[in-house]
């Protein structure tokens, strides 16, 4: 039999232990009209009360409004005893939930209010809409994320190999910053990148650079204090820094300039609380490599106000045309510098999550915020053992990167596909990236009149099955661009931008 309003009011009054002289008595008190005739009426089930009154009992009854009123799904509610019937509001899936708990008002948990500015669209909500196309059996051409094994690149099998054989001595935790034999083949990859004042106790490893961006920002960063960060920036960075309390300020990379950090606006950008400058070389989203005049031109900021430089380098290995990758700590020696890095891109794996990061320079004038460093560090006891025991196999030895990123390597052969096919899209303008396998193109938003990117990936998601990250999931403050992972195959790619050409010589927002 279908349980009534009288049921649930019953059942409610029971579990409180209220009789009816109880809500007559509580209702006086609160300035409620609710009499004995009344209330016995609704418990006989001869009437079911009006909205106030239906609200009050819920109240005071601890249970959920539209459960008491057997507002279901489709809103059918018990006629009320007055004229006007019990609001419907939109009740399908919270009646269902309150059904569940015996109507009892479930306590809700919100995630910390330290989340609300921070951003990562990456991974973000048009990603997540092609996940629900996934599971529902459309295929989505993924470019969104710099993950090279789904696209072929394979990881080398020495260091299958030999993650292999040493899998069974790896069951323990390390040391906190890692094992000696990883962290000495890093310690020697720093001296040849020219690093200053680099000692095996300047090394950290990391479940990728991901943990010790966020470790390192973490350390650092007291409420209100600043850090400069590129727009467009890996987001995670601008994340990371807002979630430790900092105030991230974004100076500009200039399009018209290669996507180099724009000095002038760095400068205007420092106050008494910068405390630190970040810089990606080479650069996700842009694809773009530093030349030694203007890191020695962010040096000089750094030195004029004391600031700390993170320099994020994963992309250190993936340098085309003939360009040589320099860090920048080694142009400041008596600066302090930290240098991330790992085997997530130039060595093809993401997923065995490899990171390190290398403080040089000036170590003195960072005592303390090292300390809060080895704190953190000793806090995650250690980074994945079985990936650290192969960091001096892929460091050392033939790099199979060096065949991708020359003429007739896949990395090339892809950028310079990719370049040539948007440049020939009306539309569409883009720097040649130099660096990495990314490229951050242009709209021309007047012409499609796009004033959200973000939409304008989702109706490209939803048209053509492509996943892209729009610009603003890279803190690029116009709905102007968006970047694309190179990663796939030609014959991928070429499919991917005719698809593109064919949405943008419709699209318009
Ligand atoms: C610039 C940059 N830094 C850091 C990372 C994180 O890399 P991982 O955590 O795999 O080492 C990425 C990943 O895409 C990146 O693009």
């Amino acid at each position: 039999m279908k349980e009534t309003f009288a049921d649930r009011l019953k059942q409610s009054m029971d579990r409180r232990g209220f009789k009816q002289v109880d809500l007559i008595r509580l209702a006086a008190e609160q300035g409620v009209k609710l009499g004995k005739s009344h209330m016995s009426q609704y418990v006989s089930g001869k009437t079911v009360p009006r909205t106030e009154l239906l609200r009050f009992l819920a109240e005071n009854l601890q249970v959920d409004e539209d459960w008491l009123a057997g507002r279901t799904p489709e809103g059918e509610a018990e006629e009320p005893d007055g004229t006007r019937p019990a609001e419907v509001l939109s009740a399908g899936e919270k009646f269902q939930e309150t059904e569940k708990t015996g109507g009892i008002k479930m306590r809700e948990f919100k995630k910390s209010s330290k989340l609300n500015d921070v951003l990562y669209d990456v991974r973000g909500p048009v990603a997540d809409e092609a996940m629900r196309m996934e599971e529902s059996g459309t295929q989505v051409l993924k470019l969104n994320i710099g993950n090279p094994a789904p696209f072929g690149f394979r990881t080398p099998d020495e260091v299958i190999y030999d993650m292999r054989r040493q899998l069974v001595d790896c069951e323990g935790y390390s040391e906190a910053k890692g094992l000696f034999s990883a962290r000495k083949a890093i310690m020697q990859y720093a001296q040849l990148k020219g690093l200053p004042n680099v000692s095996m106790d300047s090394i950290y490893t990391g479940n990728g650079v991901s943990e010790l961006i966020n470790l390192c920002m973490s350390a650092l960063l007291d409420d209100g204090d600043e850090i400069l960060i590129p727009s467009p920036d890996y987001p995670l960075w601008t994340a990371c820094a807002t979630l430790a309390g900092g105030k991230v300020v974004h100076y500009i990379c200039d399009e018209q300039a290669e996507w180099y950090p724009d000095i002038d606006d760095i400068r205007k950008k420092v106050t008494d609380r910068t405390k630190a400058i970040v810089i990606i070389n080479p650069n996700n989203p842009t694809g773009a490599l530093y030349p030694r005049e203007i890191l020695q031109q962010i040096v000089d900021v750094a030195r004029e106000h004391q600031l700390m430089i993170f320099s994020d380098e994963i992309y250190d290995r993936l340098v085309m045309d003939g360009e040589e990758h320099i860090s920048i700590a080694s142009m400041a020696p008596d600066l302090f510098c930290v240098t991330f890095s790992g085997l997530s891109k130039s060595h093809m794996i993401a997923g065995f999550r490899v990171g390190w990061m290398i403080l040089s320079g000036n170590k003195d004038s960072a005592k303390d915020y090292i300390e809060g460093l080895n704190m953190l560090s000793n806090m995650r006891l250690c980074s994945n053992v079985p990936a650290q025991s192969i960091v001096q196999t892929a460091l050392g030895g033939h790099q199979s990167v060096k065949d991708y990123i020359v003429p007739g390597g896949r990395i090339y052969e892809q950028r310079d596909f990719i370049y040539n096919a948007l440049c020939d899209i009306p539309g569409i303008s883009v720097v040649k990236p130099k660096a990495a396998f990314y490229i951050f193109p242009k709209l021309d938003v007047k012409k499609f009149n796009i004033v959200n990117d973000e939409k304008f990936a989702l109706d490209l998601l939803k048209s053509k099955r492509i996943l892209i990250t729009q610009g603003s999931g890279f803190n690029w403050g116009q709905p102007d661009h968006f970047r694309i992972v190179y990663l796939p195959r030609i014959e991928i790619l070429k499919e991917a931008v005719g698809k593109l050409g064919d949405f943008l010589s419709h699209y318009r927002q």
